[in-house]
């Protein structure tokens, strides 16, 4: 069983003394002070903390819908090797969600992948998921959606701290969310951020987080919706602005999430380092396709990726790894489109090889900064 937090003990014992010494639990100034911290950290202007990775998914398509940025039925383009929340509020929104291919070797959308998408699919926004700590080639995929006026949405719930060029993932696209549930980058239990830079967007964000009343905006904010709505103060207590949910995290998360992420780098780092010395395993045999991420400056993998050469060596891998009590998963959802959610929803049928092998041919195993070097040579047992 693998630890929760970074520094267990001390992340435990710390937030039960603040736990009892605390007034106030619900969503307050802990969580306003680690999204300034955090949108320090990836660099952009603002960061709205919500209570998972995908309510943060969810929130900035109801914000997109509420602005009139997208609308009922507008094709909508996502990763079909990615996570269910990041697919599923497409639809719960009433858009259509058009998986798009990724290329093996990167197990991203890459830009020549996308431009055929844009085209073929007239998509109004993109929804990009950074995969396992890596990232397509962002740089040209946001020249790609400038050029034909498509928005562009990372989904950075895997790659939290992986850098192109000096630039943190999460910073590509008009709005990245991320996660903070246990076994993530860094963990607050459950919890997630969008960062944006967009100003009528954060404001949007902080609206579909609490029920779509105005209570944490500016005072500016506030009184530019009380006044164009025609609301006196007493009843914009219950005023409910725009649609929205319940999406707010607690203090305890604002808590857990400024400790923690004062350790997020060296973790990080560590993930890297792991990963770097099972790539030159991987790299040796001849079972397995070498990653190739030369676009990603700093990878921030929380898994070891192995995609292998057929499905009989994949088959022979699982027992391998299984029989030395390393514990496997799929490549994410595998190819998205042949979920059983998604049938029901399907506008058009697309062709996706390379999703279809990852989802054959590839798996993968945890990368924790506090595997121990026997924990190391078990893995590269297997692989050598
Ligand atoms: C790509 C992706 N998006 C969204 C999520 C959802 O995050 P959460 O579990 O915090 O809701 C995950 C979770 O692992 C993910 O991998």
């Amino acid at each position: 069983m693998r630890s929760a937090f970074i520094n267990e003990y001390d992340t435990k014992q710390k937030l039960a003394e603040f736990i009892l010494t605390t007034d106030r639990l619900s969503m307050h100034s802990k969580c306003f002070e680690f999204e300034k911290e955090f949108s320090k950290y990836i660099g952009s202007a603002d960061a709205v903390l919500f209570n998972s990775g995908g309510s943060a998914n969810l929130a900035i398509l109801q914000s997109l819908k509420n602005l009139g940025r997208l609308k009922d039925h507008d094709n909508v383009g996502f990763a079909a090797v990615t996570w269910s929340t990041n697919t599923m509020p497409i639809i719960q929104l009433g858009m259509n969600a058009i998986p798009i291919d990724c290329t093996i070797n990167t197990l991203n959308v890459m830009s020549h992948n996308l431009e055929t998408a844009i085209i073929e699919h007239k998509l109004k926004a993109f929804f990009a998921t950074n995969v396992l700590g890596f990232a397509g080639d962002l740089v040209e995929i946001k020249k790609v959606c400038d050029k034909h006026n498509v928005i562009f949405i990372e989904d950075n719930c895997e790659s939290l701290g992986a850098e192109i060029d000096g630039v943190k993932t999460g910073n590509f696209g008009l709005a990245s969310s991320c996660s903070f549930y246990v076994a993530h980058h860094m963990s607050t239990i459950e919890g997630g951020m969008v960062c944006t830079s967009d100003k009528d967007l954060a404001e949007m964000l902080r609206i579909v987080r609490a029920n779509g009343w105005d209570r944490n905006l500016s005072e500016k904010q506030k009184q530019k919706w009380r006044v164009n709505h025609d609301i006196d103060d007493f009843k914009a207590n219950y005023t409910f602005f725009d649609l929205g949910y319940n999406l707010r995290p607690t203090e305890i998360t604002g808590f857990l999430g400024l400790l923690q992420l004062k350790y997020l780098e060296e973790n990080n780092n560590k993930r890297c380092d792991n990963f770097l010395e099972i790539n030159e395993v991987i790299k040796e045999n001849n079972d397995f396709i070498s990653l190739e991420f030369h676009h990603v400056t700093k990878p921030s993998p929380f898994a070891f990726s192995f995609i292998c050469k057929s499905k009989e060596i994949r088959d022979r891998y699982l027992i391998a790894f299984r029989e030395k009590g390393v514990e496997l998963r799929p490549m994410i959802a595998g190819n998205m489109q042949k979920q059983p959610f998604f049938d029901k929803y399907k506008t058009v049928n697309v062709s996706l090889p390379n999703s279809d092998y990852l989802d054959q041919c590839s798996f993968y195993c945890g990368n924790f900064p506090d595997m121990t070097t026997e924990d190391m040579q078990i893995i590269k047992s297997v692989l050598s």
